[in-house]
């Protein structure tokens, strides 16, 4: 059994989380809590899968094999008893490359793309950077949670220029696993108003205990027909750098475009270590993933139980998927640029500001609880040392 509290030291791997923190933050003497991957050892059968490779040494072009396939259908169908076909499957070097070529492939330069913010911020940079424009339909927060909101979406479907919108389910940073009946309205939503969905289920596989997942495509053969779902055993196993998503796609004419858009830019190919790592992963890390969403449980009533003793001001948003914990830091420090400060420079923790979520991010923090308990419990220290120094007057902000 892995041993989840074990310290891996990542500093001097290249880790963007761990190398790169003064880059992004100003500083290197902080607790990293930000960028969305694991503190936690792969898998041994995907460790020993990699070394395998690596010991052959020749590190040539490499395709998919007929088995990687059918080891991700099997997945599909073993987890989530979402029947996909072998072809549906397009392999891509990330969910945010797929989604930036969806964008190019669908859309038109001045189309707008409906986004459900506060949401994961590189949705934005690959709708305007594609010179699209982001047509919000802001969740709202009722009772500590956090809601579609449906009349305004089908007010912005209307749109004439909306051509697409980008579900993200489980929804980062909120935490929130769609039910099948607001997946079933939003779609038709989207039909009515002939829309793309883009569903990215990059989360999927990490859930809390009773809460179950649907596929956006797997509910009917219409929306299967109007989406590109964005899967990979990233999130789940860990294996970011190896940078391997499969993308389904059901509608034919859509995947040959799509397809055609990643053979144009030159990235339809995987890198030498994402077949024997993703079939390594499916096939054999079931286990694993039990234990570590165990762990990750664990490390959730903790800081729940922490946050509730210590720093009472603050609010959790309870996470029904997803390892990053959204928190409501508004009665302590509304301004966001102040909060800010109080977490970077006084508790020395790097966590992903609410505010670059987009709107209603503002005064709150994300922060990724998928690390060894120890490091969490540190990390929540600093911030409640800080959060009292602040409210006792010790720490000012001009
Ligand atoms: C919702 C969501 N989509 C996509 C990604 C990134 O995917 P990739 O690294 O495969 O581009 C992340 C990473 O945090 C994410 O949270």
């Amino acid at each position: 059994m892995s041993n989840f509290d074990k310290i891996v030291e990542r500093r001097g791997t290249g880790s963007e989380k761990w190398d790169f923190l003064s880059r992004t933050f100003g500083s290197d003497d902080l607790i990293p809590m930000w960028i969305a991957d694991m503190d936690f050892q792969s898998p041994k059968p995907v460790i020993d899968a990699i070394i395998k490779r690596a010991e052959h040494g020749i590190f040539g072009y490499t395709d998919l094999t007929e088995e990687y396939y059918e080891t991700v259908v099997n997945w599909f169908e073993r987890r989530y008893k979402w029947s996909i076909k072998r072809e549906w499957i397009v392999y891509t070097p990330g969910v945010i490359p797929a989604i930036s070529t969806a964008i190019a492939t669908f859309t038109n330069p001045g189309d707008k793309i409906i986004v459900q913010p506060p949401v994961y911020y590189p949705f934005f940079r690959s709708v305007e950077s594609n010179g699209r424009r982001i047509l919000a339909n802001p969740l709202v927060l009722h009772d500590k949670r956090y809601e579609m909101n449906f009349r305004d979406l089908e007010e912005k479907a209307k749109d004439p220029r909306a051509r697409m919108i980008i579900l993200c389910n489980p929804h980062n940073p909120v935490g929130r696993v769609w039910r099948k009946e607001e997946l079933e309205r939003l779609g038709e939503i989207a039909i009515e108003n002939n829309l793309i969905v883009v569903s990215d289920e990059i989360h999927s596989d990490i859930r809390y205990p009773g809460i179950s997942f649907k596929n956006f495509a797997s509910i009917s053969e219409e929306l299967a027909d109007i989406s590109i779902t964005c899967t990979s055993p990233s999130k789940t196993f860990n294996l970011a750098g190896i940078k391997a998503s499969n993308i389904i796609v059901p509608n034919r004419k859509m995947r040959e475009m799509f397809r055609s858009s990643l053979e144009a830019m030159g990235i339809s190919k995987p890198n030498v270590f994402a077949e024997e790592a993703v079939k390594a992963a499916y096939r054999e890390g079931e286990g694993w993933l039990n234990d570590m969403l165990n762990y990750l449980k664990g490390n959730l009533d903790f800081l729940k139980r922490f946050v509730e003793e210590n720093m009472p001001e603050v609010e959790v948003i309870e996470p029904e998927g997803t390892y990053l914990v959204w928190m409501d830091f508004r009665k302590v420090e509304s301004d966001p640029k102040k909060l800010e400060r109080l977490m970077r420079d006084i508790a020395k923790v790097a966590l992903d500001e609410g505010y670059i979520f987009g709107s209603g991010g503002e005064g709150f923090e994300r922060i990724n609880i998928a690390c060894p308990r120890s490091m969490l419990e540190r990390a929540l220290v600093q911030i409640a040392d800080a959060v009292k120094r602040y409210k006792e007057g010790l720490v000012r902000f001009a």
